[in-house]
């Protein structure tokens, strides 16, 4: 009797849950700011934004917590070049960070690397440094 209840419910449950399973997988939130027009002065306190849209609600999240980098890329060889963090254990659904930009030297194609489960990595933009 209660077979014939029992088991189109879990196939329906079964065929919900599937699609937030995938969408679990990968979330690798794009970074808004920095970007091109950006430039950074060392010592000055910044924010870094990326755009959570794309992330399944925080209580889904398996490692909600991201790590940004800081990284360079000169132009034309498409790499990253991790020099340090920026900042870590902040919660990757904020939306944004802030920090005090540490002391690097000038360079016109920095970028910032966000990792949630995967990395996303910013635009280059501009830091002046100290040099
Ligand atoms: C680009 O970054 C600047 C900060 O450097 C920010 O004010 C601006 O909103 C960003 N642009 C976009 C399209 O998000
Ligand atoms: C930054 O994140 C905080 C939560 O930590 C949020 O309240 C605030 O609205 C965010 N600001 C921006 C500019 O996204």
């Amino acid at each position: 009797m209660f077979s014939t209840f029992v088991i189109p419910s879990l196939l329906f449950s079964l065929a919900r849950a599937s699609p937030m399973l995938l969408s679990r997988t990968v979330f690798d939130p794009p970074v808004t700011s920095p970007n091109s027009s950006t430039v950074w002065t060392v010592g000055e306190t910044v924010t870094a934004t990326w755009d959570t849209s794309s992330l399944p609600p925080a209580n889904e999240i398996p490692n909600t917590f991201g790590e940004l980098t800081l990284g360079f890329d000169p132009a034309g060889t498409d790499s990253e070049n991790p020099i340090l963090s920026l900042a870590s254990g902040f919660l990757l659904s904020a939306g944004n960070v802030s920090f005090v930009v540490p002391s690097v030297e000038t360079r016109n194609d920095y970028l910032v690397i966000l990792f949630g489960d995967s990395g996303n990595t910013s635009p280059t933009f501009t830091i002046e440094g100290t040099d």
